[in-house]
């Protein structure tokens, strides 16, 4: 199996806004996200304090080895299932942060949360994005319009009772 970077994960904190908000920001997060406009500080933070609280979305902050914050996933939670979604640091793209940040948060909430399917909305031109789920076991799963947006999804599914 290949080789990635350490990294460990924590839930998501008031702290974290204005982090996330640079991170949410960037050109090619908000190119690749349901909605492509940009975001206002206010409307972040209004935002960010809901979901923070929200019990339907679990909330992390993926952490290199050093501890320093290099990216977010976070899954909106529908019933036993999810949608979820992954923002890695532009400086710290393209190192396998994504990869293995999205592995160790899906095996712990198929095991904890008792999840059966989670979909991710993926567009067409985000090769990494589509990477780094089909790596985790996502398969393609057709596409989806969203405010008139083409997105791949793609689906990994688990039955609970073999959990
Ligand atoms: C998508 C994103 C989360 C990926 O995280 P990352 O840490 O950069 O990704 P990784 O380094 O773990 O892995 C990227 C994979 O894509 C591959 N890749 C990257 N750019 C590529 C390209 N142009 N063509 C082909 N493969 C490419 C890498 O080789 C790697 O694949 P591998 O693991 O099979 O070698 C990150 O780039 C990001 O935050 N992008 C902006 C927001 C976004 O698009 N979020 C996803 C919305 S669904």
């Amino acid at each position: 199996m290949k080789e990635g970077p350490v990294i460990y994960f924590r839930p998501a904190a008031l702290e974290d806004c204005r982090k996330i908000f640079d991170w949410r920001n960037n050109p090619a997060a908000r190119d690749n996200s349901l909605s492509s406009e940009p975001v206002s500080w206010q409307d972040h933070e209004r935002w960010f304090k809901a979901k923070v609280f929200d019990p339907k979305t679990l909330f992390y902050v993926l952490l290199a080895e050093n501890e320093k914050p290099v990216g977010q996933i976070r899954i909106d939670l529908d019933g036993s299932e999810g949608i979820i979604s992954i923002t890695v640091a532009p400086e710290a793209r393209g190192r396998g942060y994504g990869d293995k940040g999205l592995k160790a948060v899906v095996d712990h909430i198929f095991q904890e949360k008792r999840l059966s399917r989670l979909v991710a909305l993926v567009k067409e031109d985000n090769v990494s994005s589509q990477k780094i789920f089909s790596n985790n076991s996502f398969i393609p799963n057709g596409k989806r319009l969203v405010g008139g947006r083409s997105f791949l999804e793609f689906e990994r599914l688990i039955n609970i009772e073999q959990i």
